[in-house]
């Protein structure tokens, strides 16, 4: 165990640039801090020296066959660890950087294997976030940052997530409040012809086309990973990203959704298991279980999205051993927030209608 450093960062005040300024040190001379971005909490470590990735492996337990993003915190810092730049990547860039949006380059030769998994290509990300964006620059390195969670629980949206998960095996937490967006960046690979997407996150399909033409969704992500059917993105692969308790999402429509949770937790409950319900503004009256939590309003995606894991978190919290989900609207962002939540549940789903027609559904 080593004493994790937990420093709160209010840029407003005198004293943060001492907090940054540590945070940079600690940074260059390979070691670790976890720092907010808009999208989730990163755990940053120098992304040019094998070392200190492998560190973050280790801190993490993340299997080492997944890499991961660098940060810049300016364009120029592109260049020098990118092969060449498509036009496409070009667009992309002018329209969503600084922003959520990671994109897959072909890696120059300064890119350590440990930090991309041994593929010969790297994804980049330049982040909006005024703290990151600070530490980055201050290290005046690429900082190589995973989402700040133990591998395979929620991404953390908050400081106090990250401690729950690292403390006592990363040098610096910097606290710098709430993450924006609660989901990790979209990516997209732009290594070859047409941009395709490897993981969908608040840069949305329709919104890259406006700006580029064509752009592909990598098939697998859309359903359960199998054996013909590999993600491109080595870490979509893993389906467990997921709370302690079993997840299962019931689809249908609204007062049969709720019908169908409440005899289920009703029988969970009576085996006497702590049962769950995520539901929404509109629906949280509906249900009867030992927790019941909202994940906000359905006119507001970027709510469910900012909360999704922070009540994933807050179910293992409260001691929940089943928890049953209402599902989204894949339109727009909604296709992050099934992504997710689809992960959670390890892709275990009730479709109503489904099991109305005889087809029989919870696999
Ligand atoms: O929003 C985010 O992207 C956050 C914040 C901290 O920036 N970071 C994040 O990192 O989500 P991580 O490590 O949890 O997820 C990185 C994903 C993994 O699924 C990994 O397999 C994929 O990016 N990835 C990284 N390099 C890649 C590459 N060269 N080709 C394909 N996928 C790649
Ligand atoms: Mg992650």
């Amino acid at each position: 165990m080593m004493k994790t450093i937990l420093a709160k960062v209010d840029l407003s005040q005198p004293e943060a640039m001492e907090i940054i300024r540590r945070a940079a040190k600690i940074l260059q001379e390979g070691g670790l801090v976890a720092f907010p971005t808009e999208t989730v909490y990163g755990l940053g470590g120098n992304g040019l020296d094998g070392a200190a990735c492998e560190k973050i492996y280790l801190a993490k337990g993340r299997p080492s066959d997944n890499p991961l993003i660098l940060h810049i915190s300016e364009l120029e810092e592109l260049k020098p660890i990118v092969g060449e730049i498509s036009p496409a990547a070009q667009r992309l860039m002018d329209a969503f950087w600084p922003g959520p949006l990671t994109m897959v380059f072909p890696k120059s030769d300064i890119v350590p294997e440990k930090a991309t998994g041994g593929l010969d290509t790297v994804a980049v990300r330049f982040p909006n976030h005024p703290v990151a964006r600070a530490i980055i620059r201050e290290a005046g390195l690429p900082i190589a940052a995973p989402s700040a969670n133990s591998s395979g629980k929620p991404s953390p949206t908050r400081a106090s997530h990250v401690a729950f998960d690292l403390d006592g095996r990363i040098d610096m937490i910097v606290d710098g409040g709430a993450a924006e967006w609660g989901l990790e960046s979209t990516i997209v690979d732009v290594s070859g012809e047409v941009p395709m997407i490897l993981r969908p996150g608040a840069v949305t399909k329709e919104m890259m086309e406006e700006v580029v033409g064509r752009v592909e969704i990598d098939p697998a992500i859309l359903r359960k990973p199998e054996a013909d059917l590999k993600p491109k993105a080595p870490g979509m692969k893993y389906t467990h990203y997921s709370p302690k308790a079993e997840v299962i999402l019931v689809k249908g429509e609204k007062e049969a959704v709720a019908a169908k949770i409440n005899a289920l937790a009703a029988e969970d409950m009576a085996q006497g298991r702590k049962t769950g319900v995520m539901a929404t503004e509109e629906t949280k009256s509906l249900y009867h279980a030992d927790i019941i939590l909202s994940l906000g309003s359905r006119m507001k995606p970027e709510e469910i999205g900012a909360n999704l894991f922070k009540y994933l978190r807050k179910f293992d919290f409260l001691g929940a051993e089943r928890v049953y989900s209402e599902v989204f609207s894949e339109e727009g962002e909604g296709m992050a927030i099934m992504n997710r939540l689809h992960k959670a549940a390890g892709y275990r789903i009730i479709d109503i209608e489904e099991e109305a027609n005889g087809k029989g559904a919870c696999d």
